[in-house]
Formats: structure tokens, sequence, C-alpha cells
């Protein structure tokens, strides 16, 4: 089975490519966002990253779509990618590939991979029979139908009878294959349990999905019929193959799997993960390439405990949450208050006390209390102190040092809810160290030296925590390292692995003694909720 991850200092990590059938909403912005938290924080460790995000433009529902606002399914769709690559700059997501499989060079790939599956002789032509949905862009089988002709997703829409030709993948054929491949690879498919759904569905037996329409133009047309356009799934996931294409170069599949291939990560939520753990493998099995290292399915957002839908009304506009809390407070609640991998929610009032409590009183407070004392007594600069000499007892020390292990670990498995607890442990102690130490009246019993230490061992603390946070709330971290007296940009990828390299920051001791601070200024304002009050 080939699985190998050639490129050690590479990292290639996709987001799906979203469907224009609407504007961006919640759902398509958390998965883009912990995919930037991880293209970030693989950046600080030094990899070359490529982060790939984009649309997915073609099938059924986006020309139903078009049609009913009556415009052209090309123009439709350029207007709903602007609004995703807009809504990606307002959340600072670092992207480096937008792909739109509308794309001409994408049809080239299309081809190209369409050819090698039909050479293999993994395509035929038969009769499809069944109930489909649009919103899906999926048959259903009958097994998975709890109420006859209703999708058990979108459970307001009825499914469509549809009786045609089509042309079929093989994917019975890869069904040993596949199960090999999620035994040898147990980390293939993360989180656990949607490893075991897939397991199970795969045991239940597979069977060959047609991967052509017709009646349906708005799509690439089949190479060698061109009276069929192809499936939009088989389309849309080699997207993520032209998208490794760099901008000069011929879009040919050698052309684009010559650099980056196989991807690392493949970010998904649930409901999209039989097709990126079941039909994406077979297919590239069946094109003869290698397997991406890891596919991970995250849950679903809901809304004050419900499903979020436009059916409900209670949908969150993702534009309109940045335009009022900005970017890192939106970053911040979704991936440290909801178990990456589980369902989570959200509700305002929870939004309000996580953001004001952790970001405004833990952090940013911290900083600030601690800075007005160093202008007070000493001059506005770090104090003379080097972070080695201070005993590795030292309550903030002893926690400092593990820190980036720890944080380390659980970036890698996408635990990010893990990250903010094991940083925030060291932030609140922080606190407590302060209130304990009491340098102000250390420094009225003229115990200089000891006030010295305190004061160093907090704002490394901060310091450090800052800069493990940085994936997360890039632009607070810049806030806090600017206070602290650097000139650097956690924004500017140019500087990350030589000025803000992980060698030398994720360390506990890294604050030059001496160094100039700036003066105190709130690094997160306190939020009001929608009554007025601040918790
Ligand atoms: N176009 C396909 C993906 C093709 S990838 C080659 C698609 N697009 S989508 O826009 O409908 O969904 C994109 C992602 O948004 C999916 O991962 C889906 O799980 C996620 N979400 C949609 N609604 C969501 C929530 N309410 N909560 C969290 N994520 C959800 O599927």
């Amino acid at each position: 089975m080939k699985l190998t991850q050639t490129h050690f200092n590479t990292f290639t990590l996709t987001t799906p490519l979203y469907y224009v059938n609407d504007v961006p909403h919640i759902g398509s912005a958390y998965t883009t966002m912990a995919a930037d938290a991880i293209a970030r924080f693989q950046r600080l460790q030094g990899k070359s990253v490529l982060l790939i995000t984009g649309t997915d433009e073609h099938g059924q529902k986006i020309q139903r779509t078009a049609e009913e606002l009556g415009r052209s399914p090309q123009a439709h769709c350029d207007q709903i990618a602007d609004g995703f690559a807009s809504l990606w700059q307002h959340l600072n997501i670092q992207y480096d590939r937008f792909s739109r499989t509308t794309a001409p060079r994408h049809e080239a790939i299309v081809n190209e991979f369409f050819q090698r599956v039909w050479n293999q002789g993994d395509i035929y032509l038969s009769q499809q029979q069944g109930w489909y949905c649009v919103a899906c862009e999926e048959y259903k089988e009958e097994r998975e139908l709890e109420q006859k002709k209703y999708c058990p997703i979108h459970t307001n829409k009825a499914l469509e009878w549809r009786d045609e030709q089509n042309y079929f993948f093989r994917l019975s054929q890869y069904q040993k294959q596949l199960e090999t491949l999620y035994q040898e690879h147990p980390d293939f498919i993360q989180p656990e349990s949607r490893r075991n759904e897939v397991i199970n569905f795969v045991k239940q037996g597979l069977q060959d999905f047609s991967i052509s329409r017709v009646n349906i133009d708005w799509g690439f047309p089949v190479p060698c019929d061109p009276s069929h356009t192809i499936y939009v799934w088989f389309d849309a996931l080699l997207g993520y193959i032209t998208a490794l294409l760099d901008p000069e170069d011929e879009p040919t599949l050698e052309n684009a799997l010559s650099k980056r291939w196989p991807i690392n990560l493949h970010l998904i939520g649930k409901d999209i993960l039989r097709f990126h753990a079941i039909y994406w493998p077979a297919m590239l099995m069946s094109a003869g390439l290698s397997l991406p290292g890891r596919i991970f399915g995250h849950g679903f957002l809901t809304k004050d405990g419900k499903k979020m839908g436009k059916s409900l009304g209670n949908t969150l506009d993702p534009v309109a949450l940045v335009n009022q809390y900005g970017a890192d407070a939106i970053r911040f609640y979704f991936l440290k208050e909801i178990e990456f991998g589980q369902d989570g929610d959200y509700s305002q009032t929870r939004f309000i006390h996580t953001v004001n409590a952790n970001l405004a009183n833990d952090l940013g407070n911290l900083l600030n209390r601690t800075l007005k004392m160093a202008f007070k007594y000493f001059n506005g600069c770090v104090p003379d102190v080097n972070g080695e000499d201070i005993p590795k007892d030292d309550a903030l020390k002893s926690l400092g040092l593990t820190l980036a292990d720890t944080v380390t670990q659980a970036y890698d498995a996408l635990a990010f809810s893990e990250v903010c607890t094991a940083i925030f442990t060291l932030v609140q102690a922080g606190n407590k160290y302060i209130d304990d130490k009491a340098p102000w009246s250390l420094y009225k019993q003229g115990k200089q030296e000891a006030v010295s230490q305190v004061l160093y061992s907090v704002l490394e603390s901060v310091r450090l925590a800052a800069y493990l946070l940085s994936p997360i709330i890039p632009n607070i971290s810049t806030r806090i390292y600017q206070q602290l007296g650097y000139t650097l940009d956690f924004n500017d990828q140019t500087i990350l692995a030589t000025a803000l390299s992980f060698d030398i920051h994720a360390v506990w001791g890294a604050l030059p003694a001496n160094q100039p601070l700036q003066e105190a200024q709130p690094v997160f304002r306190r939020l009001e909720d929608a009554e007025g009050a601040s918790s």
C-alpha cells in the first residue's frame, strides 16, 4: 500500500472545496479556521506549508441555484467564490491556493485522471436507479433511509428518483484494499469514532458508484462521451490535485504531483467522510497514485443547542460575527470551546463569557499589570534577569519548560481545545504567582532581586503563551509581542522560520534581559453582551 510521506519539511493540507450554492456559513468558516491554525503552527515549526482551500462549483445544485437567481452559472460562481475569498481575509486565513473547479486547468487534470481510471478498466456504462439528494449530490442507499424519500442529512429535502444511464466507477473492486488500508494505517481516518463508522460501512459491502450524469450541462463533459457530464464529486476531489500546480505549470498530472503529493491532511466535516475516506482513496488506487496521510472529520456546529440551518432560521453569519467581534475572538471561541471532532455549540452568552474570561482577564490583565510594574520598578525594561538563572522549580518556569512539547503534541493531534487548556494553565498560574509573590511588597521591603525574578517569570510566561497561541489568535499574540518590545508580526510569514523560530521562541527563558518594553495597552477589549453587561 502506497502511503508514504516523502517530503519531511513540507506540509500540505486542505479544507473541503465549498459549494457555491449559497454564501459561506459558519460551518465552512469552522473548518477553515482549524486549517489555518494548523498551517500557522506548521509554519512556526519551519515547515514549508501549502494550505489549499477553494470552491466546488459544478453540479445540479449549483446549476439550479443559479437558475433560480436568474444568473448564468459562471457569473453566480464568480460572485460566491469572491464572497469566500473575502471571508477568509476577514478571518485572517492565510491560504496558499484557492482551487476553483470551474478553472480550465482543472478540466485538463480531471480528463487525464479520468483517462487513467478508464485505462485501468474501472469505468463502465450501466443503468442507475435510485433516490438522489441534490443537496448532498449523492445517491442514497435504501438501507440508510429512515423515512423513505427524505435525506437523513437534509431532512426537509425530498429525494428525487432517478433512472438513467451513467458511467460507473468500480468501487467494489477496492473493498479489500481499502480494508487493508484502514487496518495497516489506523491513523488514516480520525478521530477514532469516524474511523469505526467508515470501517462498519465498508464491511457491509461496497457498491460501484456512478460518476457521470445526463441532462446536466453544468460540469465537464465525459471525455469519451460528451453527452454525459462528470459527477460533481469525482470532479471536486480532484480539485485538491489541481491546486498543487504552480501558476506557471502546464496542467498535467505529472506536474501537479511532482512537488507535494501526497497531501498530508484533509480536514473535513463528518457529513462528507465517505467521499474522502472511501471514494477518494479508491479513485487514487485506481489511478496508481499514493494516498493522503490523514483524513480528519470534525463535528457539526449547533446554535443554542439546536442544529443550525436555514429552515430553523438560526444560521450564524460569519461576516457579521467577525465585523462585530474581530477575527481572533471568533477563532479562539470555536477552537477552544469545541473539542475538535465532536459536535459543538455556539451561544452568544458563552462566547462573550469565554473570550472575556480568557483573553481579556487571564491573558490581557496579566500582561497589563506586569508591564505597569516593569515601568514603575525597572524604567520600562525587562528586568536584568537571564531565564536560565531562574531555578527550575520556579512555579512558572517548571510549567513553561514542558509547555511547548505538550502543545506540539496537541496541535499535531488537532486537539485545539487541549492546546488552549495547556497554555491557559500557565497563564492562570501567572496570575496566581503574582498574587502570591506580591512584588509590590517585595519592592517595599527592598528585595530588588526577588522583584526582578518575579516580573521576569511572569513576562516570560506571557510571551511563551502568546507565541504558542499565535496560530489561533495571531493578532493578539502580535500585540503582546510588541508590548514586550519585539517588532515582530505573527502574520508575516517571511520571518516565522527566522526571527520567530520555534527553536528559540518555544523555549521558556527566551525573553531578552533589559529589552525595552512598550506602554501597557489592552490587548483585547472586553466584549459587552446584547444587554450591555460584560461578564
Ligand atoms: N463541496 C463539498 C466538498 C467537496 S471537497 C472536494 C461540500 N461542500 S459544503 O460547502 O457543503 O460543505 C463544506 C464543509 O462545511 C463540510 O466539511 C461540512 O461538514 C461543513 N459544514 C457544513 N455545515 C456545518 C455545520 N453546521 N457545522 C460544521 N461544519 C459543517 O460538502
